[in-house]
């Protein structure tokens, strides 16, 4: 069986105020009318038998009602207590399954343009995943980006993974040309999984499984969840393991992360800027400005924020700082 498990737990605090705590960006109908969350749900069907949604408490009924509005009936869900970061939500997805189901991890922010390069890279997965792999997607850099996984390749070998490097490391990266960005998607068997994140942590492994076993009906239970340590699957099995794999993947793909992809992600759409590269979000007001240049201006019901484009990454200390208010 092949399930597509759906990774839905963060908040995307770099989007404040479009992404707020209530209503995460993958909940957001701004991509022709869709969510990116149904987005993501549509474009998998025709490779899996099931759709698995690891989610929580907090926006479950969010990821109902979306699966609702694009006509998808059947699927099973698992509800977290509190985030305890990717490994663990993958670990109680391969604790639900059988070990020989093939796990298709997709996060539920991203946008890709689903044409046959993309297909073809997830039966490639897919097959690899069979064969006892830990399938990883690799796009091809584009700049050094310090918020993502880098996979140094030869062919569909992976040499390395390195997580989050810093800027002059990612530069480096991208001078050598051997390396690839790290999609965030994952494939392989459940159970070749939590074997690989048994032996590299150990720990995470033990705190997940007895998380598992309290939970009822795919509800976890907050005191067991919080006693399991909180680190990506990235960190805690990727860059460790030597079952890795990468398959080249040329689709079109955008990790709406921050306000400066979906500033390139609107652009491309034709969507209005002036022509010093200001642009406006989320208000019908006729806004102008003067004397500034590549400044967005985004506008919701009880905020608005102005950004210096090259400045997207600090949102999200916006967003920390008003948590700690509250
Ligand atoms: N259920 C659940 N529980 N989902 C979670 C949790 C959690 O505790 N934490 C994160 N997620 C979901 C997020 O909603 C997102 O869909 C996905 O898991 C990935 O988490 P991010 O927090 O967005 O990871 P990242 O963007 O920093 O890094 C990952 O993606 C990059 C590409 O976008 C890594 O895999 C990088 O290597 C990769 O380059
Ligand atoms: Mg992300």
């Amino acid at each position: 069986k092949i399930v597509n498990v759906i990774l839905s737990g963060g908040v995307g605090s770099r989007l404040w105020p479009l992404s707020r705590k209530a209503r995460p960006k993958q909940y957001l109908p701004i991509f022709e009318g869709k969510t990116l969350f149904q987005r993501t749900a549509i474009r998998n069907q025709e490779f899996c038998d099931q759709i698995l949604v690891v989610g929580n408490a907090d926006n479950y009924h969010l990821s109902r009602k979306d699966l609702d509005g694009a006509g998808i009936q059947e699927f099973q869900e698992i509800i977290e207590a509190c985030p305890r970061n990717t490994a663990a939500a993958i670990a109680f997805a391969a604790f639900a399954l059988q070990p020989e189901d093939i796990l298709f991890v997709t996060p539920s922010d991203h946008l890709i343009h689903a044409d046959g390069t993309y297909a073809a890279a997830v039966y490639r997965a897919i097959q690899l995943a069979k064969q006892g792999f830990l399938v990883t997607f690799g796009l091809k850099p584009t700049h050094p980006e310090t918020g993502f996984g880098y996979i140094e390749f030869q062919g569909e070998e992976v040499l390395s993974f390195r997580e989050k490097p810093d800027f002059e490391t990612a530069q480096s990266f991208i001078e050598k040309g051997n390396f690839y960005w790290n999609s965030g998607m994952f494939c392989f068997q459940a159970g070749v999984y939590l074997e690989e994140l048994k032996s590299f942590e150990p720990e995470l492994y033990a705190a997940s499984k007895i998380a598992w076993e309290g939970s009822k009906e795919g509800k976890l239970e907050l005191e067991l969840s919080l006693q399991i340590p909180s680190i990506s699957v990235d960190y805690a099995v990727m860059e460790q393991s030597k079952k890795v794999k990468v398959v080249p993947a040329q689709f079109q793909w955008s990790d709406m992360g921050s306000f400066e992809s979906i500033y390139e992600y609107l652009e491309a759409q034709g969507h209005p800027k002036d022509e010093n590269g200001n642009m406006v979000i989320g208000t019908p007001v006729h806004t102008e400005f003067t004397g500034m240049k590549n400044t967005l201006l985004i506008q919701t019901e009880d905020a608005i924020l102005v950004l210096q484009r090259e400045k997207a990454q600090d949102v999200k200390k916006v967003y920390e700082r008003l948590e700690k208010e509250k």
